[in-house]
C-alpha cells in the first residue's frame, strides 16, 4: 500500500522468494489514496490477504489502524509491516532490521567497537537508522540542513543522540566510526551530498541509504579513498525478510542471486 506505489521493487523481491520456495501466494501492489488507507487496512483480512506492506505516505497513518503495534514500531512513530496473529492485525516496522541486517551481511565487524555514528538527514528513514544504530550501542550525531528537525529528532531518542548543522560536519568526520546518508541526495535526478569526507578515519564505514544509483557519488568517493562503502539495496532487500516470513511461514534468504535480479530490475 502506498501512493503512487507503481515504482516499488516489493513485487519483484517477495515474488522471487515465492517462486524459489515453491509457495503459492501473490504479493500485489495498491495505490491506496490517504483518505482511504484506514478502511483498506481494516479490510485486509475480509478481502484474503495475509498482510502487507505500507509505505509512504502511509507509514504514520496506518499505526492507528492496526489491533496491536509492535514495540519497534511504536518507538520509531511508523510501521512498514503488517500480519496477523490470533486474528488480530498487527503492524510492526523491519526498517529497523533491515538496516542493521544489511550491515551485518555487506559489513562484518562493523559494530564490533560502539563507535560513533553520523547520520546525515532527519526525515522518515532517518528515524529508523538512528533507532538501530542506538540499539546497537552507538552514539549518533543527526547532520540535517534544517537543524531544528535535526534538534527535535535527537531530543526524540535522547541518551545518545546529538544534532547538528551542515556546518558542523568537517569537525564531526575526523571521529567519526560511520557515516550514514538518509537524505535523498546523491540519487538520480537529484544533486550529490554537498560534502568532502576528508579527515574521515580510513577504517570508517559510509553507508548510503540510496540505491538508485548503487554506486553513489558518496559512495564512489569513500571507495576511491579506501573506505568501506555500503550501497541501500541490502537495506531493501532483507527489510522483505521478517514481513515474507510472518505472511508464509518460511525465513526467506537474500542471496547473490536475489540481490542481481533487483539490481536488473533498477538498471532497466
Ligand atoms: P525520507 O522519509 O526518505 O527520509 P524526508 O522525510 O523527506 O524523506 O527527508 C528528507 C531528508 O533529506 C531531510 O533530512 C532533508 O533535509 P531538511 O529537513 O532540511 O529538508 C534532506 N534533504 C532533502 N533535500 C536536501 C538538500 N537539497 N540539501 C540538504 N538536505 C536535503
Amino acid at each position: 500500500m502506498g501512493h503512487p506505489v507503481r515504482h516499488s521493487r516489493s513485487p519483484k523481491l517477495h515474488g522471487h522468494w515465492l517462486r524459489v520456495l515453491g509457495i503459492a501466494g501473490e504479493y500485489t501492489l495498491a495505490d491506496v489514496r490517504p483518505d482511504d488507507v484506514a478502511a483498506f487496512i481494516r479490510a485486509l483480512g475480509a478481502n484474503g490477504y495475509a498482510g502487507g506492506n505500507v509505505t509512504v505516505p502511509h507509514k504514520v497513518a496506518a499505526l492507528g489502524a492496526v489491533d496491536r503495534v509492535e514495540p519497534e514500531a511504536a518507538a520509531i512513530g511508523a510501521l512498514n509491516t503488517l500480519w496477523f496473529e490470533d486474528g488480530q492485525l498487527v503492524g510492526g516496522n523491519t526498517d529497523v532490521y533491515g538496516f542493521l541486517a544489511s550491515l551485518d551481511q555487506d559489513a562484518p565487524g562493523w559494530d564490533a567497537r560502539h563507535g560513533r555514528a553520523v547520520v546525515l538527514g532527519a526525515g522518515g528513514a532517518a528515524r529508523a537508522i538512528v533507532y538501530g544504530l542506538l540499539r546497537r550501542g552507538f552514539s549518533v550525531t543527526i547532520v540535517n540542513r534544517t537543524v531544528e528537525k535535526a534538534e527535535a529528532l535527537a531530543g526524540y531518542f535522547g541518551r545518545g543522540t546529538m544534532a547538528a548543522g551542515w556546518s558542523a560536519l568537517p569537525a564531526l568526520l575526523p571521529g567519526c566510526d560511520l557515516l550514514i546518508n538518509t537524505t535523498s541526495l546523491g540519487m538520480t535526478g537529484s544533486p550529490p551530498l554537498p560534502i568532502a569526507l576528508d579527515g574521515l578515519p580510513r577504517d570508517a564505514t559510509v553507508f548510503d541509504a540510496v540505491y538508485v544509483p548503487l554506486e553513489t557519488p558518496l559512495l564512489a568517493a569513500a571507495r576511491a579513498r579506501g573506505n568501506r562503502a555500503v550501497d541501500g539495496l541490502g537495506m531493501l532487500l532483507h527489510q522483505g525478510v521478517p514481513g515474507f516470513e510472518r505472511w508464509f511461514g518460511v525465513r526467506p534468504a537474500v542471496t547473490p542471486e536475489l540481490r542481481a535480479l533487483i539490481e536488473a530490475d533498477l538498471i532497466s
